[in-house]
């Protein structure tokens, strides 16, 4: 999703902050990227199509020692990604300049009325109409008057930012739903769609509320709602490591994210057991309010969904209370029935996520109370729900998630104990089995070496199927997910029970399935369709309750040690990741930034 990054200095050099802080941002997904700066009376712009490297090759015409400057990163939504639809846009005289994340829905309607009135468009962008519109409203003169006014005329979700020429120490930057952050520095001031793009420069951020602007100069920021009434906001210090958002050493993000889940399952899990119990405050929630649920409803898209598919398994099976599972786009818009007890509940690992925080958002006009398991703090779901329990994985940068579902299923887990307990239900003895997790995982990322042939041989087909019953099934969706992600391969997902219903007429004499068993209760079963599909001619590869795995009859083995089954998700997940990292990294693919997909999904 696009980026946004902004500089104003007392008399620093835009320019190679903007750049880097750019780059920072290319984990978001993009196609072209742009940059403008505010010098002498004018606007110096460069923007291209393409990655970050076209646009170096463009900027070092560029002035130096500018002290105001704005830049983007593109992922289109109106227009294809051309050198002309690239941010920034200007007005017609090129002394404005925008950047805009999000949809200007009413694009049409204001950009017929601009060229009514004799503005110039360059762009088949939504974006271009906001620097008409500032224009329009005398912008030149004064750009925050402009935008105010400007802002009454759009609609939709977006946030953005414009400079002028005539007013070269200051950044107006808006917000009316997509996000934006701003950094506060000792002589200057950064502004960005998230963190990671001024890490490196300062820890001291704010965030800008939905329907707020601020106006941001190299000392000050002043924070106002649209009518220019002045917002009280709290400073903090970001506690995140820069190196933490950087690849450490590994050839992708992926890896990395990959590798370093013991760690982050350690920290998700500290401080939230306390003597073999769940500390249930550190899960965002009371234990009151667990007794009252009667009903949860996960809404949520993509990874997310899928740990909620395991999330359902662990609650119902755990503390018999029912869970219903939506995908966040279908459920926004199917008039859903809500019953009173009915928690809904958001899993994301952004927080930015558009169809997922609209459910939230109808839920709560329906005036159900809502929960979010998010990654991201300071994100607009973690402030938008009535309560929050954080995931602590980290910045996750590369666009396939890993890290961030782990840890869903693991707050998910833990979730279910509070609620067993709350709901007096007898409750295992599963805490000590959640701290061996990370111990474990180590493990079995130390012996994961055979998947590289697996990954080999999987390189070359084109079909692949992934089955399991129970958590293995609701694991298998989030495997054929992976592979299709990145290594561009059709991946189908099957209850192993259902496949004699249709999807066996598709297995043939060396059909790859990636077949998952440690389920226990139903492993027997599972076995009777791995001899299915064997019998019609399947390479199957099995992840596998160790201590099944010498009665398998299949082709590939990758025992996992499965201490406590409700708990084999988030460790059998491990190789089904690698399969499918190596998988693409067999095929050449761009493992970190997949073709047509992006990190952050902002719009519908
Ligand atoms: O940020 P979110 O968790 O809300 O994102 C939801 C999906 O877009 C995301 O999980 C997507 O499916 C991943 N790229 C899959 O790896």
């Amino acid at each position: 999703m696009c980026g946004i990054v902004g500089f104003v200095g007392e008399q620093g050099d835009a320019l190679p902050f903007i750049y880097a802080g750019l780059k920072r941002l290319e984990y978001r997904g993009y196609d072209s990227a742009g940059i403008a700066l505010a010098s002498d009376g004018q606007i110096a712009l460069k923007k291209t199509r393409g990655k970050l490297e076209a646009l170096g090759q463009l900027i070092g015409g560029m002035p130096a020692g500018v002290p105001c400057g704005i830049g983007h990163t593109r992922w289109a939504t109106h227009g294809r990604p051309t050198d002309e639809n690239a941010h920034p846009h200007t007005d017609c005289t090129g002394t404005i300049a925008t950047v805009h994340n999000g949809i200007i829905e009413n694009f049409q309607e204001l950009r017929q009325w601009l060229v009514e009135r004799g503005h110039h468009f360059s762009s088949d962008t939504d974006t271009e109409v906001i620097p008409h519109l500032l224009e329009e409203y005398g912008g030149q003169e004064d750009v925050v008057q402009a935008v105010q006014k400007a802002e009454r005329r759009l609609k939709g979700a977006y946030a953005f930012l414009a400079i002028s020429a005539r007013e070269p120490n200051r950044i107006v930057a808006v917000r009316r739903s997509s996000p934006l952050v701003i950094g506060l520095g000792e002589d200057a001031n950064y502004v960005a769609s998230d963190f990671s793009a001024f890490l490196a420069q300062t820890r001291r951020a704010m965030v800008l509320e939905n329907g707020e602007m601020a106006v941001v100069t190299p000392d000050a920021v002043h924070v106002m709602d649209m009518a220019g009434a002045v917002q009280r906001r709290q400073e903090f210090t970001i506690d995140w490591d820069i190196r933490q958002a950087e690849r450490g050493g590994y050839p992708h993000f992926m890896l990395k994210e990959i590798m370093e889940q013991p760690d982050v399952w350690g920290d998700c899990l500290l401080g939230r057991t306390s003597g073999g119990a769940v500390v249930v405050e550190e899960l965002g929630i009371t234990r009151e309010q667990l007794t009252a649920i009667r009903r949860i409803q996960v809404v949520a898209a993509g990874t997310a969904y899928h740990a909620g598919l395991v999330g359902k398994a662990l609650i119902e099976r755990l503390a018999r209370v029912p869970v219903d599972v939506a995908v966040a786009s279908e459920f926004r818009y199917q008039q859903p029935v809500f019953e009173p007890g009915t928690l809904v509940m958001a899993i994301s690992q952004s927080g930015e996520t558009a169809d997922t925080l609209a459910c939230i958002n109808l839920a709560r006009q329906e005036g159900m109370k809502t929960y979010a398991i998010v990654n991201t703090v300071g994100s607009t779901l973690a402030r938008e729900s009535d309560a929050v329990a954080f995931t602590h994985a980290g910045p996750e940068i590369a666009v396939a998630s890993t890290k961030a579902y782990t840890t869903q299923i693991l707050v998910l887990t833990l979730l279910a104990l509070a609620l067993a307990e709350a709901q007096g239900r007898a409750r295992p003895d599963l805490v000590q089995g959640l701290l061996n997790l990370p111990l474990l995982g180590q493990d079995i990322l130390s012996r994961l070496d055979g998947i590289q042939t697996m990954a080999e041989r999987l390189s070359g087909q084109s079909d692949v199927f992934y089955i399991g019953r129970g958590l293995d099934y609701a694991l298998a969706m989030e495997g054929q997910l992976k592979i299709k992600e990145i290594a561009y391969i059709h991946a189908e997902a099957y209850a192993a029970g259902e496949l004699k219903h249709g999807t066996l007429a598709l297995i043939e004499d060396g059909t790859p399935v990636v077949a998952i068993v440690t389920e226990r209760d139903v492993a027997e079963k599972s076995i009777s369709n791995i001899l299915e599909v064997k019998a019609r001619g399947a390479e199957v590869w099995a992840v596998v309750d160790e201590k099944l795995q010498k009665e398998l009859p299949v082709d590939h083995v990758i025992p996992i040690p499965v201490l406590e089954p409700l708990l084999s998700p988030v460790l059998a997940a491990l190789p089904l990741q690698m399969l499918a990292y190596w998988t693409a990294v067999h095929r050449g693919q761009d493992v970190d930034q997949p073709r047509n997909l992006a990190k952050s999904v902002t719009v519908e």
